[in-house]
């Protein structure tokens, strides 16, 4: 059986009934500064992943995507820290586990896929020991095992001459292959969950397609939390989307709805500013103004400084709660069904 068709074992669509898999309950992820109370990278987000579904993260550049994965896999860059909330995988905490065992969850329940395959590939190791390594780590098999393993994952991920790639290092490769290899890296233990952050990000537009293709097609009924700058990868490849905004979660739900009905005006401006002739494929372009810095003290709604709905009201901070069927943290939520 190929590791991607074990990776993804349930039916599709996502049954909303679907086991749930990751929950992450009120994640405060802060940072210290020396004058005052610390920067809150993430400030009180929830996320729920049922087998199956892949749910996008999408947001500016440091409304806090990235922090959120890796809380997920308890590598948060010192000097920043979780300081509230729990992370649960398959009912089990893992927030605070200890680094032993926060290293076992690591590359075997929780696969992970970075932007530039460089960070997660070691230059100076042959993509087969790095394979073999982590198949060996976390498996009871001989290298023999390991090694066929390894074969079958390259092969899995649509790399030609996979037995004979297993002894290239990761610079002989180019950047579509090494993205491969960091995917099968990511999947070789049969993780319960993919966490890939703008895996698509670092490369040129037709190589970036294919990797897209293998998301899409092979990857499709993975369980996975998937972080991009692209509406149209999340289009393409999400189920549900979570749209963030300085730490925070404002609007949530399935991507059709936000797509087609985007309640919070961040995300309303987000798609706005899509050029109409490329509407199948909306980057985020950037909505005038702003977002909150690490030096900003935000009271009320971070957005409001940048919207043109705000009224006096936004100085209290709008939940993210239910709004017309669908969670959106505004006063003045958009669209229709409100
Ligand atoms: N080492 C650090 N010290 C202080 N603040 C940090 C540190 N690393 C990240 N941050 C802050 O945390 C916030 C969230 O960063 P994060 O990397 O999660 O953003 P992101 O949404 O992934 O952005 P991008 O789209 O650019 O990848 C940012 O405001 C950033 O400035
Ligand atoms: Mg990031």
């Amino acid at each position: 059986m190929s590791i991607v068709e074990e990776v993804a074992p349930s039916a599709s669509p996502v049954p909303e009934t679907g086991e749930r898999v990751l929950r992450v309950n009120d994640l405060v992820v802060e940072f210290p500064r020396p004058d005052r109370s610390g920067f809150r990278a993430v400030n009180g987000v929830d996320i729920e992943l049922r087998r199956g579904e892949t749910l996008g993260i999408v947001g500016e550049s440091g409304s806090g995507k990235t922090m959120i994965a890796l809380s997920l896999l308890g590598i948060v860059p010192l000097p920043g820290k979780i300081i509230e909330g729990t992370i649960s995988l398959r009912g089990r905490r893992i927030d605070n586990l200890p680094p032993r065992e926060i290293r076992k969850v690591r590359g075997n329940d929780i696969g992970i896929v970075f932007q530039d395959p460089m960070t997660g590939l070691n230059p100076v190791r042959t993509v087969g020991s790095q394979l073999m390594e982590s198949a060996l780590r976390h498996n009871n098999l001989s290298r023999r095992e390991a090694e066929e393993r390894a074969f079958k994952a390259l092969d899995d991920v649509g790399i030609p001459a996979a037995r004979e790639r297993l002894k290239a290092y990761p610079h002989e490769l180019s950047g579509g292959l090494r993205q491969r290899v960091m995917i099968a890296l990511a999947l070789i233990n049969h993780p319960s969950v993919i966490v890939a952050d703008e895996p698509t990000t670092a490369l040129d537009a037709t190589i970036q397609a294919q990797i897209l293709d293998l998301f899409r097609l092979r990857l499709a009924r993975s369980t996975m939390i998937l972080i991009t700058h692209d509406l149209g990868v999340a289009a393409e490849i999400c189920d549900r989307i979570a749209v963030m905004y300085a730490g925070r979660i404002v609007e949530t739900g399935t991507i059709e709805d936000v797509l087609s009905n985007p309640r919070h005006p961040y995300t309303v401006g987000l798609l706005a500013a899509v050029p109409k002739f490329d509407v199948r494929r909306p980057k985020l372009v950037p909505i005038p103004g702003q977002p909150p810095t690490a030096d900003d003290v935000v009271r009320g709604c971070a957005f409001s400084p940048r919207c043109s709905f705000a009224t006096p009201e936004c100085e209290e901070r709008p939940l993210l709660e239910d709004r017309g069927g669908r969670p959106v943290a505004c006063w003045h939520p958009r669209g229709s069904g409100v």
